[in-house]
């Protein structure tokens, strides 16, 4: 059987990227295929190259070595303009400009692109008809990153591409992205996004690389890379005393165990067997307990299995 990647040309794939800043080695030979109509996310800690994977990608930062295509194009090959015509891109930051309405920034980002829809109809893609007179200055956090996007939306992309879409944003401004998002790939577009929320990735994307020091640490859809941990919940306590982590390990139902700042974390199976076997074990090593939650296992516990930190550390 063939793989889908012959079957199907991917919309994006870069294979062996390297970038260095001086000493510093941003990208580290990654390799990263997105399969046409796919949401596809980058997940990493500060400073895994995500942002400089993602502009070069986008043809805005040059490799210093790799291979890069983009829906079957490779950059600087004379047709760098045709192809920016079928990319939408949202950078980390925007900056727009405070004294144009939205209506007018809009339109100033249309007039760059030979198609595309009416700057109103975009703006009525992202919500922000009540807006469209206001100066961007006056717009919230939300409003303002919806805008960046309705920018990047206005040739009607094949691929969008999106960079922290909803870092800093309030839980009902990132749904609402989340909705602008779903609908782009109800009409057939590929994404490309980078986020630090774990939730969000889980939400949106079909298949997730989990980035760190510039290399792809792991790869699948999220329930693949939560399939590794072994242990899809995860018990996180606390206790008075270093316990004895390798009997904690041995528990029936136990997967790995792991220090983190409040504690310590028990990945598991089977909690109706294990949480009670622990809280026994716990007494025989005469730790009193002063907490114990359970969640389901994230990606965040993906991560933190395969390096030892959490995503928020960094580097
Ligand atoms: N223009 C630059 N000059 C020098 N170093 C840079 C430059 N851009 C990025 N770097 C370095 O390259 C590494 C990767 O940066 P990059 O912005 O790609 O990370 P990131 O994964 O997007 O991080 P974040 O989650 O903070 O946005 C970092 O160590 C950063 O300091
Ligand atoms: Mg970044």
């Amino acid at each position: 059987m063939l793989e889908p990647s012959t079957a199907f040309p991917a919309a994006l794939s870069c294979r062996g990227l390297v970038k260095r800043y001086g000493d510093v080695v941003a990208v580290d030979g990654l390799d990263l295929e997105v399969r046409p109509g796919e949401c596809f996310g980058l997940l990493g800690p500060n400073g895994a190259g995500k942002t400089t994977t993602i502009e070069i990608l986008e043809g805005l930062n040059r490799p210093d070595a790799g291979e890069v295509s983009v829906l079957g194009e490779a950059w600087g090959r004379g047709r760098d303009r045709a192809l920016r015509q079928r990319l939408g891109i949202q950078l980390q930051e925007t900056k727009l400009n405070d004294k144009l309405s939205v209506e007018e920034t809009v339109t100033l980002f249309r007039s760059f692109y030979a198609r595309g829809p009416a700057p109103l109809e975009v703006i009525r893609q992202v919500s922000l008809e009540e807006k469209r007179g206001a100066w961007v200055v006056k717009l919230s956090g939300g409003q303002r990153q919806r805008l960046s996007v309705a920018c990047a939306l206005v040739n009607q992309p094949e691929v969008l591409f999106l960079d922290e879409p909803t870092t800093g944003l309030d839980p009902q401004s990132r749904r609402q992205l989340w909705e602008l998002i779903a609908g782009f790939r109800r009409g057939g577009g590929t994404v490309l996004l980078t986020t630090h929320y774990m939730d969000e990735a889980e939400k949106l994307c079909d298949r997730v690389a989990i980035v760190d020091h510039g290399k792809v640490i792991a790869l699948g859809t999220p329930a693949e890379l939560i399939a590794l941990l072994g242990a899809d919940h995860v018990v996180e306590f606390a206790v008075e005393g270093e316990p004895d982590t390798a009997r904690l390990a041995a528990l029936p139902g136990a997967g790995q165990v792991r220090r983190e700042a409040a504690g310590w974390l028990l990945s598991l199976r089977t909690p109706h067997v294990t949480i009670p076997a622990l809280l026994a074990e716990l007494e025989r090593q005469r730790l009193p307990l002063l907490s114990l939650t359970t969640h389901h296992a994230t990606l965040e516990d993906v991560f933190m299995s395969l390096t030892g930190r959490t995503l928020r550390d960094g580097a």
